[in-house]
């Protein structure tokens, strides 16, 4: 076993062998290393100010993304390169072009967001030379600024890619073939264990070594992305230990589609999911692109939207409706089950704990059914669903239903199948009758709550609405979306 971690930070090799097992990339920068460039706004990954790029191989090629430091532990870096904001300028106080371009466009004003918003501008610079305006709304997606307004800083980013100097110069590709080489070489598949007087982290060599850990720590918390569990530390102040890092394990990052479905390891992020589940399932990519900000696409996986058991995590209601089937391995084997079988009650998921969440496999719909899914929440970007709700259906010849799937997140202790209203469709012609009709049955199969993102009576009337929403896309008759009743 290994006892420390090491990774490049900016221009030099790191390691460490003191390391608490929740300490934080942001506290590290800013109270160890004096990196105060990067700062704290929220805390929980919201505000962008914290970013910094972590660069890692992938299919043996460097890819940089934007991450957040403060819900980013230190034990997950293992093999990276982190770049922060004092890496860009020159030696000399030459400003990098990203940042000359923010101040020639008047693109900070307080500043305290600044150098969040530089290095998502320039994890967009390095891995796209031509951005269009959508890819730089997107880009920018997690980063808040409260003074600026953001046409400014969305200028910078034209002016910077319109007059693309050499990247020569540029820190990172200055120093990407040595990175590159040193991270191969960091790479182990032995397990390192780090304790401290606040516990022990562990950052297993592989997924077999990672079931071992389990099996004989059954009580450990097991960390990928970190958008949720960095919450758990950043905001709720709990105690983790053991953690146990999985961010690193390639065997879980599998993405692939065949003519029989979509296979996702449980390690993917949602920006490596992106690419194949927006062209196998175009209703999702939109989905995605509005959960977190790019950074937290880049952190967190669907793996661990599904094992979080949330009943508001915007991919399980899609996935249930998809007729999704979730794999769980543990030393003693794999078993599958259906998604929807996973949440047992709020809090409570159908996972021992020794056993990890370990795949995904989403099955080709029938080419003549039609899927869509339906994101609710106050913001359009950045936002926690007040309700998802996500229909799969299938039509015969004479236009009746012989399948259909209707499930959301939002309205009950998990996400959850409507069940009801499923009975009172199935069999029946798709028609406005039959829509009329079905809507109360929304009324047996959920008791949602009211709390401060909707109330219970919105939350019930929006779920009926998407029904018929539903049915108006299927049937191309929008006029009737007048018929709507009024939301409380
Ligand atoms: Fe706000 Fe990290 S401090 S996202
Ligand atoms: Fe003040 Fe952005 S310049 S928050």
């Amino acid at each position: 076993m290994a006892d420390s971690i090491r990774f490049f930070l900016n221009d030099e090799v790191v390691s460490l062998s003191s390391v608490r097992p929740t300490e934080t990339l942001l506290d590290f920068l800013r109270l160890k290393r004096r990196l105060t460039g990067t700062k704290e706004g929220c805390a929980e990954g919201d505000c962008g100010a914290c970013t910094v790029l972590v660069g890692r191989l992938v299919d043996g090629a460097l890819r940089y993304e934007g991450v957040n430091a403060c819900i980013r532990f230190l034990g997950s870096l293992n093999a990276t390169h982190v770049v922060t904001v004092e890496h860009l300028a020159a030696k000399d106080g030459k400003l990098h072009p990203v940042q000359q371009a923010m101040v020639d466009t008047h693109g900070s004003q307080c500043g305290f967001c600044t150098p969040g918003i530089v290095m998502s501008l320039y994890g967009l610079w390095l891995s796209n030379s031509a951005p269009s305006r959508a890819d730089i709304e997107k880009a920018l997606q997690g980063n808040l600024c409260r003074c600026t307004g953001y046409e400014p800083i969305v200028k910078a980013a034209e002016q910077v890619s319109a007059a693309r100097p050499s990247t020569l110069f540029d820190p990172v590709e200055k120093i990407r073939t040595e990175v590159a080489a040193k991270l191969w070489s960091m790479r182990s598949d032995e397990t390192i264990a780090i304790s401290s007087e606040d516990g022990q982290m562990l950052v297993p060599g592989s997924v077999e070594k990672l079931l071992e850990i389990l099996a004989a720590h059954p009580e450990a918390t097991i960390v990928a992305g970190s958008t949720d569990v960095g919450l758990w530390v950043t905001k709720q102040m709990r105690e983790l230990n053991p953690v146990v890092f999985i961010n690193h394990l390639t065997d879980l990052q599998i993405v692939r589609a065949d003519e029989t479905g979509v296979f996702i390891g449980a390690g993917v992020t949602y920006s490596q999911a992106f690419k194949t589940l927006a062209a196998e399932i175009p209703a999702l990519g939109p989905l995605l692109d509005r959960i977190g900000g790019e950074q937290v696409r880049n952190m967190g996986t669907i793996g661990g939207n599904i094992a979080n058991g949330s009943p508001i995590g915007d991919t399980p209601p899609p996935l249930i409706a998809l007729g999704a089937t979730l794999t769980l391995r543990s030393v003693r084997g794999r078993r599958s089950i259906p998604l929807e079988d996973f949440f047992i009650e709020y809090g409570k998921q159908d996972r021992a704990a020794d056993e990890i969440v370990d795949s995904l496999f989403i099955p080709r719909p029938p080419a003549a059914s039609r899927f869509a899914v339906y994101k609710i929440s106050k913001r359009r970007d950045e936002d926690i669903s007040a309700l998802c709700g996500a229909f799969s259906l299938t039509l015969d010849d004479s236009n009746s239903v012989t399948d259909i799937r209707i499930a959301f997140g939002g309205m009950a202790g998990t996400p959850k199948r409507a069940r009801s209203v499923e009975s009172a469709l199935i069999g029946k012609p798709w028609s406005e009758e039959t829509i009329a009709a079905a809507r109360d049955a929304f009324d047996s199969d959920f008791q949602p709550l009211t709390d401060w993102r909707a109330s219970a009576g919105y939350r019930q009337l929006t779920a009926k609405n998407l029904l018929t929403r539903f049915y108006l896309e299927t049937t191309g008759d929008r006029q009737e979306l007048v018929r709507f009743e009024a939301a409380e």
